[in-house]
């Protein structure tokens, strides 16, 4: 199963970037988790753009059709999503495959609840599925950890871990809300 993650950070330190690769480090032999590196060199969404499909935008589409789940962390700015996440999703409003796909938020600051809220708002605008038991808060902001200690720090590794494997099963039973929930889940 292919997860692809989206950061909404640039920041060559972001600690969004840095949650996400954590988890394709801690990502199963069964989960593949790649990080889509090209959000800061799509244009910014105009619609005119869309006939002719900019390259970067063909990489981007393409990424988000292969993909079987989307990942995304970003950070708040002004009590709003990054022009960085926005851009990226207003360019997949009209792109069919992205409707239904399963989608996991994660935040990795609790106070950043503007962002998380909105960001939530505009992925069911676009009839994205969010997966709320893989869509966790993990207090990061601050804690100034790198990709290796956030691995060995059983709490982080282990929540991280539970979201990949919560996407798994909502993949598996096609993102439907009803379905049984996940019980005894491994670790
Ligand atoms: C321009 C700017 C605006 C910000 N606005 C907020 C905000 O409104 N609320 C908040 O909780 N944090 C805010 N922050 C703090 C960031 O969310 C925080 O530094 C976060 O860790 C950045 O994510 P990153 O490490 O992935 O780049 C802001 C940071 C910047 C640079």
């Amino acid at each position: 199963m292919k997860i692809v993650g989206l950061s909404g950070s640039l920041r060559a330190a972001s600690i969004n970037s840095r949650l996400l690769r954590t988890a394709a480090s801690l990502a199963p032999a069964n989960i593949e988790v790649s990080i889509f590196k090209g959000l800061g060199e799509l244009p910014l969404f105009n619609p005119d753009l869309e006939a002719r499909q900019p390259a970067s935008v063909a990489t981007f589409f393409g990424a988000v059709a292969e993909a079987d789940a989307l990942l995304i962390a970003s950070p708040e700015y002004a009590h709003g999503v990054t022009g960085t996440i926005k851009n990226a999703l207003d360019w997949l409003v009209g792109f069919q495959p992205f409707a239904s796909k399963c989608v996991a938020v994660v935040n990795t600051s609790p106070r950043a609840r503007h962002a998380d809220e909105a960001l939530r708002e505009t992925l069911k605008t676009m009839a994205a599925l969010i997966v709320e038991p893989a869509s966790i808060s993990i207090p990061l902001l601050g804690a100034g950890l790198d990709e290796s200690m956030m691995l060995s720090t059983p709490a982080i590794a282990t929540a991280i871990l539970r979201s990949l494997r919560a996407i798994q099963h909502a993949v598996a039973s096609r993102c439907d809300p009803s379905a049984a929930p996940l019980i005894g889940m491994p670790t």
